[in-house]
């Protein structure tokens, strides 16, 4: 294995296989990793105020924000490195974004009565092609192959993130998401054959990625 590369700003950082993962500030990081990805691919903080304490029963009775989320989210960093960038959570900062047809459409809640959450959730990309519906189901302990995996409490289906990787990117790219969370999008990078580079700022969640993106198969 080489050697760990030096990024300013880097708290820790972890090999593991194709993918480097970085405890960190990712504001702080973005210009210095220039030139080492082929694509972003990330589930941001939306901007929204989320306090996953606050349903009732929930599992995160500890965590009462995620960083970044109190604030409007400003995509404008992410913009104009790489031509391939997809975003979730887009129609909340959309404003801020290039127009573009492209959007994925993930319908967590396939053929079920609405509820209080979301049906589905919107992924903006910047590269052209026809509009995409995704259904995976995703829906309290509904969680198919995922069943009882909770990491994070906005974390993304594993399967939701390999069909947008294989629909925006090829083998052997490198995909940063800044925002990685407990790694989904690092753990589909790596089952679809590409590299991986993340970011999380939070050590709770960057510990999650390390243990999900080693593991790497089924969780
Ligand atoms: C919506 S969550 C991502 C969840 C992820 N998709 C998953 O499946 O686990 C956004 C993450 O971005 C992290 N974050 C917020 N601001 C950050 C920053 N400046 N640098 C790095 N990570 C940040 C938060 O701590 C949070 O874990």
């Amino acid at each position: 294995m080489g050697r760990l590369p030096k990024i300013p700003g880097a708290k820790e950082i972890v090999r593991t296989g194709g993918a480097l993962l970085i405890h960190g500030d990712c504001m702080e990081m973005l210009p210095h990793l220039v030139d080492r990805y082929d694509a972003i691919i990330s589930d941001p903080p939306y901007g929204i105020g989320y306090n996953p304490s606050s349903p009732s029963g929930s599992k995160w009775k500890n965590v009462k924000r995620i960083v970044g989320d109190a604030e409007p989210f400003d995509p404008t960093p992410l913009l104009g490195h790489v031509k391939t960038v997809v975003l979730f959570g887009a129609n909340n900062y959309a404003n801020r974004l290039p127009n573009s047809r492209r959007w994925f459409v993930w319908d967590k809640r396939p053929s079920m009565k609405s509820m209080s959450f979301s049906d589905c959730e919107l992924a903006w990309c910047s590269t052209d092609g026809p509009a995409r519906m995704i259904r995976v189901v995703w829906s309290g302990a509904n969680r198919g192959d995922e069943r009882g995996q909770h990491w994070h409490p906005t974390q993304k289906p594993i399967e939701v993130m390999r069909q947008i990787i294989e629909a925006t990117t090829k083998p052997g790219d490198t995909i940063l998401d800044p925002y990685m969370g407990s790694g989904t999008t690092g753990i589909a990078a790596l089952r679809t054959g590409r590299k991986f580079v993340g970011i999380e700022i939070e050590r709770r969640w960057f510990n999650a990625a390390v243990v999900r993106v080693r593991r790497g198969t089924t969780t």
